[in-house]
């Protein structure tokens, strides 16, 4: 049974958790495979809104089973607080449905204190990081003397792994109170006690996935941040410090390949970016405070406002090279309406050349193009329905012009917050 991968088609925050809950209904296992607590997201399911940032969202669902891959790296105070929410809003997380890799690594206070510095160090070039600890925790992983998961099962293999660390990395050992830097003693303390708590969900999270693939389970990869966000592909430096393309899902969960796997790009119907870097498409003034206050365009993780612009064609174009999209699901086309006109990059002009795919060969020649768009009339209220093709003409002209643009069918819409709110009779796990 092919496996399913969630990955977003542009900065992050395309709404990847709702789909994500929408499919793991009819998932048996739900797998985070990249990125940390950096990633929001926000599923609203009755009179409730739960914000993840490392669960999987499949703990909304009793019978799944939700695994952490090796390609996440986790911060422990995050995750206990986060499975305390969880449990609290009345959706169990245990070990009977949450697996935590072995090999996942950790982030630690000094990889957060990193993180800030750098950022004070870049001054006006500053990143835009979400402060935690993301970057420096993937730097220790690459430069082979971070901190894993198994590590803290042995105090003293634990101790000898700090010591170099932080000697390596040239932190106070007595640490900084003036930025929250607690001693490696404090640090190596309190990663004992969580490793005592931890351990009961640790497990080979690559054999459990082997093993349920080979029993035809539904297997749904949820992506974090966005394709644009991407180390290797996004806009470099301005990105995030992992993969976030779909290739991702494989080494991030310990699987090969999984033949006849079924790839979905998320995109809004318009386009959002939290934190500096280029953005074709940007507005401001009267559009941006539609986009910002109609679609509440804040940041899940760290309530920054985001940055808002038009809908994108090059950059799809350039994600669906990426990432492979078997289907493309927009959300968001409630914010849409109300508006005199809505525009769309179909293309970008550089250096008087025309070009269709994004990003550009040299990403350094991004802050130089320049979008050019076509208008569409907007329309009024979305009503909800069950099908696309009871939906109101405007808007099917919109998703049929993004269809024949990208080369990616749109099974799937989402028109507002609720669940109900998906429209499109469309689960890659049902029709097999
Ligand atoms: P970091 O991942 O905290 O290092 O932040 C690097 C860049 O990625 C910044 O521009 C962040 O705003 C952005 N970023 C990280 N995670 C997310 C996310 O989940 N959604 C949107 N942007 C994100």
């Amino acid at each position: 049974m092919p496996a399913v991968i969630v990955v977003g088609a542009q900065w992050g925050d395309e709404g990847k958790g709702k789909v994500v809950d929408y499919l793991s209904s009819s998932a048996d296992c739900v797998v985070r495979f990249q990125g940390g607590n950096n990633a929001g997201h926000t599923i609203v399911t009755g009179n409730k809104k739960v914000i993840f940032h490392l669960l999987p969202s499949g703990v909304l669902h009793r019978n799944t089973l939700n695994l952490i891959g090796n390609g996440v790296v986790i911060d422990p105070e995050s995750l206990q607080k986060e499975i305390r929410k969880v449990n609290s809003l009345g959706f169990p997380v245990s070990p009977k449905n949450l697996r935590i890799s072995y090999n996942c690594h950790l982030i630690t206070p000094y990889h957060r204190y990193i993180d800030l510095f750098r950022e004070e160090l870049r001054g006006e070039k500053k990143i835009g990081t979400t402060g935690k600890g993301i970057g420096p925790a993937y730097e220790d992983k690459v430069g082979r003397i971070g901190i894993r998961m198994m590590d803290l099962l042995n105090p003293r293999t634990l101790q000898e792994k700090m010591e170099l660390v932080m000697e390596a990395r040239h932190i106070p050992k007595k640490g900084d109170p003036s930025r929250n830097l607690p001693s490696l003693k404090e640090i190596t303390e309190t990663l004992e006690q969580f490793g005592k708590w931890v351990q009961k969900y640790l497990a080979d999270v690559g054999e459990i996935l082997w093993e349920m693939w080979q029993k035809n389970a539904r297997i749904l990869f949820e992506g974090a941040q966005g394709t644009y966000l991407d180390v290797d592909h996004g806009t470099y430096p301005y990105v995030t410090s992992s993969n976030t393309v779909s290739s991702q899902a494989f080494l991030g969960s310990g699987v090969g390949i999984l033949p006849g796997t079924i790839v979905v790009g998320v995109s809004k119907g318009y386009t959002t970016r939290v934190g500096s870097g280029p953005f074709p498409t940007e507005v401001s003034g009267e559009i941006l405070k539609h986009f910002r206050e109609k679609g509440e365009e804040y940041g899940s993780t760290t309530g920054r406002p985001r940055r808002c612009g038009w809908l994108d064609l090059p950059l799809l174009r350039g994600a669906h090279r990426l990432n492979h999209f078997s289907s493309l699901i927009v959300t968001k086309l409630d914010i849409l309406s109300g508006l005199k006109e809505i525009k769309v990059a179909t293309s970008y002009s550089l250096r008087g050349r025309t070009t269709l795919l994004s990003p550009p060969i040299r990403s350094d020649l991004w802050e130089e193009v320049e979008p050019q768009y076509q208008t569409f009339p907007s329309w009024e209220r979305i009503r909800r329905k069950k099908t696309i093709r009871s939906l109101p003409s405007a808007v099917r002209e919109y998703l049929a012009f993004i269809e024949e643009q990208v080369g990616v069918r749109i099974p799937l819409v989402s028109i507002g917050k609720e669940r109900e709110e998906m429209i499109g009779d469309w689960n890659p796990f049902r029709e097999r």
